[in-house]
């Protein structure tokens, strides 16, 4: 933890670059197995919300990984900061004024919480979506071979096989991507963000 550090304050608020961008900052939080479709939607929803003209951004698990997260695991300890840290980028987009759309398995409704509440004390809208499919239609899918790995010992702590996804007791959303279409739950979310006007 950082000692003797001292908030500074800019001239320029988050109200005014809302002006000028004509938009504010909301996150939205995927949360769902492996293959449940998280990055897909993701990228379905940035595509509809740039044809509106709304300027967003995703936060995707695997990518994020070669990155800014690339010293993390996935143990619980490791997943909690992959959280953390995202939930903190997440915030700074949104004080830009960014919609930002984050994709990350977060199994545990602990850290999901933190997520919410880093957002919360900041004052920025968080909606969570619970991209719910079965586990045996995730396995189905498996679109990177990871869960067969998984099943044969290849890889350890794999969310759904040895390690848990708790699922979200009270999402703002819920999504079944075996029963919607991509196109769907994308606009499931557009409505829901156009509704609460949060977007416009
Ligand atoms: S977490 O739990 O939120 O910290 O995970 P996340 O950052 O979203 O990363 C998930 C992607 O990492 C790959 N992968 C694993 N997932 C779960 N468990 C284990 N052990 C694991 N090892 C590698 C996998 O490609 C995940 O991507 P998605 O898009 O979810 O399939």
């Amino acid at each position: 933890m950082a000692t003797n550090v001292v908030w500074h304050e800019g001239l320029v608020t988050r109200d005014a670059r809302a002006k000028l961008l004509g938009q504010k900052g909301v996150t939205v939080w995927l949360s769902g197995l492996s293959g449940s479709g998280k990055s897909t939607v993701s990228v379905e929803l940035e595509q509809q919300l740039f044809a509106k003209k709304v300027l967003s951004y995703r936060l995707d698990g695997d990518n994020i990984r070669q990155g800014l997260n690339k010293n993390l695991t996935f143990t619980p300890e490791d997943r909690k900061e992959n959280i953390r840290r995202i939930s903190e980028v997440a915030k700074l987009m949104c004080d830009i004024g960014v919609v930002v759309t984050t994709a990350f398995i977060s199994p545990y409704t602990e850290d999901r919480d933190m997520a919410r509440e880093i957002h919360k004390a900041a004052d920025i809208p968080f909606i969570e979506v619970f991209v719910d499919c079965p586990l045996d239609v995730a396995e189905s899918r498996d679109p990177k071979g990871l869960y067969k790995k998984a099943r044969s010992g290849i890889i350890k702590n794999f969310t759904g096989i040895d390690a848990p996804y708790e699922k979200p007791p009270s999402p703002e959303i819920t999504l079944d991507t075996s029963k919607l279409s991509i196109s769907e739950c994308a606009g499931v979310i557009l409505t829901y963000l156009t509704e609460k006007g949060l977007i416009s």
